[in-house]
């Protein structure tokens, strides 16, 4: 069988380059005996409902989609999952009989890192979400359905995470605030960062009194080493901190189990990413 047989597949975003969904897909597929190829797609925002259109009028079956093009699939698709149309953005499309179907895999995705690989239970936790962003938007259903005692969301804008908690708020207790309304007379037993800080090397200027040494303190953001938040939270006393490439593995997973109806086995892919394997 050669290439243009078989089932075409891809992440668009801008920049991509350095994107390990074709490693973590790769092996997923000859780990689940999948006919299939999955590539990088570099995607300026100016064309990117061109490109997706060529891609699928070219035969190709799926796509991930990532910064900054979530919220631009979330407007193309032509039909949407009850969790996409929640989060308010795409991050996979798949093509279908009657168009383009749009889902977003990233809240399941971070839930399945916390409660499988990393045992943790939100339930009756008191959590913290940092950011109102896209990222935050997208992992807050999962995040209140999981059933924390409370969830509040802070950033640096407080405007923003008010109307978040807000729009929200039928999902679940949740609060919205400024970052520096923080209310630390209980610290967290949980602080996601979810705003694209750590991109940046920067920290959300929180107050140390958050964290408390069994705070568990996970960044959306990873890295081959830490970010600039999992190295602050470790100095502000938390002894438990983790990164989302076990959250960006398990999106995966969901993704590839929408396109081939086959879920593959998350845990040797994390372990060859952890061994250095996939990194450019
Ligand atoms: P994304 O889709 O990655 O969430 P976004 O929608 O632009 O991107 O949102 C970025 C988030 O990170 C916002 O919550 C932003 O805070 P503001 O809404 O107040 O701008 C937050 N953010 C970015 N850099 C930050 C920093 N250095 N400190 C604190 N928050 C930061």
């Amino acid at each position: 069988m050669n290439a243009r047989t078989l089932d075409r597949y891809a992440v668009m975003g801008f920049p991509v380059t350095h994107s390990l969904s074709p490693f973590i897909h790769s092996r997923f597929a000859a780990q689940t005996g999948q006919s299939m190829t999955y590539s990088r797609i570099a995607v300026p925002a100016e064309v990117f409902q061109r490109e997706v259109s060529a891609f699928f009028a070219g035969g190709g079956q799926g796509l991930n989609i990532t910064v900054p093009h979530k919220q631009s699939a979330y407007v193309l698709a032509d039909q949407l999952t009850e969790r996409a149309r929640l989060a308010g953005a795409v991050n996979t499309l798949k093509s279908q009989a009657r168009g383009l179907l749009g889902d977003n895999t990233d809240g399941v995705g971070l839930l399945t890192d916390l409660t499988v690989n990393l045992g943790y239970n939100i339930a009756g936790r008191r959590v913290l979400l940092l950011g109102a962003g896209g990222a935050a938007r997208g992992v807050l259903g999962p995040l209140l359905h999981a059933g924390p005692a409370r969830l509040t969301i802070a950033n640096r804008h407080g405007d923003r995470a008010l109307a978040m908690a807000e729009h929200f708020a039928p999902l679940g207790p949740v609060e919205g605030k400024a970052l520096q309304d923080i209310d630390t007379a209980v610290p967290f037993d949980l602080i996601v960062n979810a705003t694209s800080a750590s991109l940046h090397d920067e920290v959300p200027q929180l107050p140390r009194e958050a964290v408390v040494a069994d705070t568990l303190c996970y960044d959306l953001a990873y890295g081959r080493n830490d970010t600039a938040f999992t190295r602050w939270a470790r100095h502000a006393g938390a002894e438990r901190t983790a990164m989302g490439l076990g959250m960006l593995v398990e999106q995966a997973a969901e993704a590839f189990t929408l396109w081939r109806s086959v879920r593959p086995d998350t845990r040797p892919v994390l372990n060859a990413l952890a061994a250095g394997e996939g990194w450019d």
